[in-house]
């Protein structure tokens, strides 16, 4: 089993029968919506779904588990989502997998996070994994304009046919390589500000949970 899987595995211990829950997007996200699809199935788990990508709710669909929207809900008990980065004093990078608009929003509105991550996630600062902003297509090249003048490195993300990624929302999403966020919430502040910007990929204060996937078994860190 790998680091990935187990941690999936582990996190969807959290889920008991009767809760909303917000099904997070990506690689190690997927592993846990397997397991919570399984559990209904096998041990008549009883929970709605909240998705947070439209890859989610694919795959929760296939699975048989019962869904809702985000608006169709009054609240969600918990939400179980990947994270790309997480500093010592758990905040976080999000995005990575371009789903950070409806897992931020997800997130917002859950009374629990549980992020899951391989051991290779933790750091002691954020910005060595390029920071995601979600923008509107109008406006953009002046965002990357502004982003280079600021030394952001931003790139516009492309597939790699070259097309360029939509997100969810038929966004785009513009990663910039900041190396080290001394400041996240002045960072995220600002970033909320600017005409254009939809969302961006610092999740701060939102978990006060996370299972990492160590070699030797999972561990929750509180
Ligand atoms: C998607 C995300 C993912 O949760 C994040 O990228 C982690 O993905 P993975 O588990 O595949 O490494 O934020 O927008």
């Amino acid at each position: 089993m790998n680091l990935k899987q187990m941690v999936g595995i582990e996190a969807a211990t959290h889920v008991k029968s009767g809760m909303v829950v917000g099904l997070g997007t990506g690689s190690t996200a997927y592993y846990m919506v397997e397991e919570v699809g399984r559990r209904i199935k096998e041990e008549g788990l009883n929970i709605v779904g909240v998705t947070t990508s439209k890859a989610t709710e694919a795959q929760a669909l296939a699975l048989g588990i019962p869904l809702k929207s985000i608006d169709d809900v009054t609240h969600v008990d918990l939400t179980i989502d990947g994270a790309d980065e997480i500093s010592a004093d758990f905040q976080g990078i999000k995005g990575g997998g371009a789903a950070l608009l409806f897992e931020k929003i997800v997130a917002t509105y859950s009374n629990k996070n549980i992020w899951i991550v391989d051991e290779s996630k933790l750091v002691v600062k954020l910005g060595q994994f390029p920071l995601p902003v979600e923008v509107i297509p109008y406006g953009s090249t002046q965002l990357l304009n502004l982003f280079a003048t600021k030394e952001m490195a931003p790139t516009l993300r492309r597939k790699e046919n070259g097309d360029i990624v939509k997100t969810d929302s038929q966004n785009y999403i513009i990663d910039l390589q900041l190396d080290q966020i001394d400041s996240p919430k002045e960072l995220g502040t600002w970033l909320s500000s600017l005409p254009g910007v939809v969302e961006h990929g610092l999740f701060l204060d939102v978990v006060n949970t996370v299972i990492v996937g160590r070699e030797n078994g999972p561990e929750t860190i509180q």
